[in-house]
């Protein structure tokens, strides 16, 4: 385990997300209304970017290709790839629904640090 600092508390408001490098791999760090998190930054369906997401319900990032939603507190699939209808079922077959990778983030300081094995 090794702990990251990927930005300073003063950088994101609550809402807002931000990508960054952390050990050789791309992770979105999320400030919500709970606090701060941090997940993979492509989505596990066709590798979308999600930093081009957008945050829904105040703790569920949604997937700007096909739509799927997971929360960003848990990596949770809340909603598999859905859009367009009928085209996205062609790749739904061999795309199966898969949580996001989440990270442990803790905050010391002004610091936010991700932790990362
Ligand atoms: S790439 Fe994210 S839902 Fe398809």
């Amino acid at each position: 385990m090794a702990l990251h600092t990927v930005c300073s508390t003063a950088d994101l408001a609550i809402g807002e997300k931000r990508l960054v490098q952390a050990s050789g791999q791309a992770i979105l760090v999320y400030r919500l209304e709970d606090g701060w998190f941090a997940t993979q930054a492509k989505c596990p369906h066709i590798l979308a970017p999600l930093a081009k997401g957008k945050i829904v319900d105040g703790h569920l990032v949604q997937c700007p290709f096909h739509r799927a939603r997971f929360d960003i507190r848990t990596g949770k699939c809340t909603q598999w790839a859905n859009w367009p209808p009928g085209l996205v079922d062609v790749l739904n077959a061999f795309r199966g629904e898969k949580d996001l990778r989440s990270y442990p983030v803790r905050v010391s300081g002004d610091q936010v640090q991700v932790e990362i094995a």
